[in-house]
């Protein structure tokens, strides 16, 4: 039975492969740019204990329109000023075009965030900004097998969002904070946990999974009221990950190839496809409904869930309303990127075959409501 689910999933042959490997090392993970790696229960953690350790209270820093919002939520908790800048249209990634307007004299830091695995050159960032200004590298979508990132002052990492995995992320550094790091509780993969991950293994389950998910429409979470804990990583989450990122170019490489069946079958009325900055590694395969039909994507969300096709639309939150008095400028494509984007699923098990029929029911389904 074939998955055409957003979320990822493991054969059972894999989930024995990872539970039979031994334990490996946090030090495997070679980031030759930094000292230490720090591993966390999510990456909301991992960027809030950040900010924690590098005190930026009272200071601007400058965020992307186009990002999961709770990094801004974390920012304000931690009493930063966020600048939040708008996205390229094609790119999704911050523009360059928007850092140019800047004033970097009163500017400590700026996050950046490589949308969806797709690679923005930290390199000519750092030309645009002032020296001194810290670049913090959220690589959440990407797998970290890839030359193009680890060039800001900061990396983060999630551990779960490429592979299927519990939940964890990474911070790498090269300042210590191990001081502060020693004094967290480490987080628990429990009974519940692994239940809930059944979700990620393939097998007849998922009919029952998809007939209950087929119905119901996830809700939006509340930023303000979202609460965390910072904790060290479990190691089983850990040794998920750290298992199947010695899989990753392979993996890549068969998401390239699987693009262009895509770009063969969708019919360009409709979408754009986002456009690669430096490289991508394909977390999913996102495209952008043009402006005539974009009032229908939450339609052909809900549609094709009753299809058995689990896409998403991350970030239709993108940025939060309550945010949009740090917006510099009206962040016009940011919006719009958060109306328009559908998200399909791109993994190596598939063929030629399955994307075609991925395409044809997007396809079908645009053709239905403009009929
Ligand atoms: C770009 C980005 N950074 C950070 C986070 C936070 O990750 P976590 O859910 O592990 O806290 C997310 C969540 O979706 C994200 O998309």
């Amino acid at each position: 039975m074939i998955n055409f689910d957003i979320v990822n999933k493991l054969s059972i042959r894999e989930l024995n492969e990872i539970l039979k490997n031994p334990n490996f090392n946090l030090e495997d993970l070679k980031f030759p740019a930094y000292k230490n790696i720090y591993s966390f229960n999510y990456l909301r953690s991992a960027i809030d204990f950040l900010w924690k350790n590098i005190n930026l209270k009272n200071k601007k820093v400058v965020f992307p329109a186009f990002t999961c919002p709770i990094v801004i939520e974390i920012a304000l908790r931690n009493g930063i000023e966020p600048i939040i800048i708008d996205c390229d249209k094609d790119t999704f990634n911050l523009d360059f075009k928007e850092i140019e307007k800047l004033d970097f004299s009163n500017i400590d830091a700026i996050f950046v965030h490589h949308v969806f695995g797709n690679i923005l050159d930290i390199d000519k960032l750092r030309l645009l900004v002032k020296k001194n200004v810290i670049i913090v590298e959220d690589a959440a979508n990407c797998i970290d097998d890839n030359d193009y990132i680890g060039k800001g002052d900061y990396l983060l990492l999630s551990l779960y969002k490429y592979f299927p995995n519990f939940r964890g992320g990474l911070l790498l550094s090269n300042n210590i904070f191990q001081d502060s790091y020693e004094l967290l509780m480490r987080d628990k993969i429990d009974y519940k946990d692994k239940l809930s991950f059944l979700l990620h293994i393939e097998g007849l389950h998922q009919y029952f999974f998809n007939l209950l998910r087929s119905k119901r429409i996830p809700e939006e979470e509340n930023m303000n009221t979202l609460e965390w804990e910072i904790l060290k990583c479990d190691n089983l989450s850990l040794k998920f990950y750290l298992n199947q990122r010695l899989k990753a170019k392979k993996e890549i490489e068969s998401r390239k190839l699987l693009r262009k069946y895509y770009l063969e079958n969708l019919n360009p009325k409709y979408f754009y496809e986002q456009k690669v900055d430096l490289d991508h590694s394909y977390m999913n395969f996102s495209i952008v409904l043009k402006e005539d039909f974009n009032k229908f994507r939450d339609e052909i969300y809900k549609d094709l869930r009753k299809k058995n096709i689990f896409v998403d639309r991350m970030y239709f939150n993108a940025p939060l309303k309550e945010y949009a008095k740090y917006c510099h400028g009206e962040c016009k494509n940011a919006f719009y990127l958060a109306s328009s984007i559908i998200n399909l699923p791109i993994r190596s098990s598939y063929d030629e075959k399955d994307i075609k029929f991925l395409c044809e029911s997007v396809n079908n389904c645009l053709e239905i409501l403009t009929a």
